[in-house]
């Protein structure tokens, strides 16, 4: 039995779609707010729970093999839901004996970003992952693709990008349907076992290469908005009265729009290698999903 977090996210449900259509058993742990009719429908088992509680997480643990981390928390809950729930993952997990703990992190947990809770939380729990006596695979990805649909269709319609930082910046935007493969595979593949892995899609492009793949896609003109980061400083430091835990995820943000995030053709190389996989472009996956389906 495979138990699978943040079921209902992004990649999290295609990782069930992927092992149901592989018939393989999969508890999908999701809260009882959440969609999760689809996985329902296609023999997932259905645990209805809360990550911030412990002994949710101690009974969805109960005669499991794998455990796939792939949630995530929604804003001022990293400490409960990034950090506390993985702990409590890896300690049920282990008092069960599971044979391989796969945890989704994120690219850049090792560069010490001090602003992020998010980012803290993730290296932590990577850190006591590595200390455990569970295998593991941690798996570092760059940013989903899929969080450029909505700016697609947007595009689509109006022919518009906004973007916020410099344009120069680079990374290796992934596809999700990518990531869900090579976390299923981790728990079947030797030299997956105790491993690290940079997860990201097959080119390093600067951000003004989206809008000119997106012009692509859609056969239309660019028109790129541009805004410095330090609007949304000011955005931040004003929040920051009123709402300080918006003000620390918007921390997230700023490092995630601040800093690069790509990796190297080394790392993409080892991942296609190790898991047998090529490694899908953005243009692929727009195509996929926007023009094609
Ligand atoms: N998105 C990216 O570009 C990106 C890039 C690098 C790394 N990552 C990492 O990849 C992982 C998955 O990201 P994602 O974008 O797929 O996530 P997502 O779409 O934001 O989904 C988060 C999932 O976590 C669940 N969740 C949140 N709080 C919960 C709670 N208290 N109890 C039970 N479930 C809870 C959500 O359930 P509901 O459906 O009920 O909300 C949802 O299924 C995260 O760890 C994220 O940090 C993401």
């Amino acid at each position: 039995m495979y138990l699978v977090t943040g079921a209902t996210g992004s990649v999290g449900k295609r990782i069930v779609r992927r092992l149901r259509d592989r018939d393989l058993p999969v508890r999908a742990f999701v809260r009882l707010s959440s969609s999760y009719a689809e996985l329902e429908q296609r023999g997932a088992e259905i645990f209805i729970g809360d990550l911030a509680q412990e002994r949710d997480i101690r009974k969805a643990c109960r005669d499991v093999r794998y455990i796939i981390s792939a949630h995530g928390s929604d804003g001022g809950q990293a400490q409960a839901i990034d950090y506390r729930a993985n702990i409590d993952l890896m300690d049920f997990g282990q008092e069960n004996r599971v044979e391989q703990f796969v945890y989704v992190s994120v690219l850049g947990t090792d560069r010490g970003y001090q602003d992020s809770p998010v980012f803290k939380a993730k290296r932590e729990v990577e850190n006591a992952l590595q200390k455990s006596e569970l295998t593991y695979t941690i798996l570092r990805p760059s940013g989903f693709a899929s969080n450029l649909l909505p700016l697609a269709e947007r595009f689509r319609d109006t022919g518009l990008y906004f973007a916020i930082g410099d344009l120069k910046n680079r990374s290796s935007i992934l596809s999700p349907d990518d990531l869900a493969e090579i976390a299923i595979q981790a728990t079947q593949r030797e030299a997956a076992r105790n491993q690290i892995f940079a997860v990201g899609g097959p080119e390093i492009l600067n951000r003004d290469d989206i809008p000119k793949i997106f012009g692509r896609v859609f056969q239309k003109d660019p028109f790129v908005v541009n805004l410095p980061l330090s609007v949304l400083d000011g955005v931040r430091s004003a929040v920051g009265f009123i709402n300080p835990e918006l003000q620390r995820s918007l921390g997230t943000l700023r490092i995630l729009l601040a800093n690069e995030f790509f990796c190297t053709s080394e790392e993409i190389h080892r991942l296609e290698s190790v898991f047998d996989i090529q490694m899908e472009s953005l243009e692929s996956f727009l195509r996929r999903y926007l023009v094609n389906s």
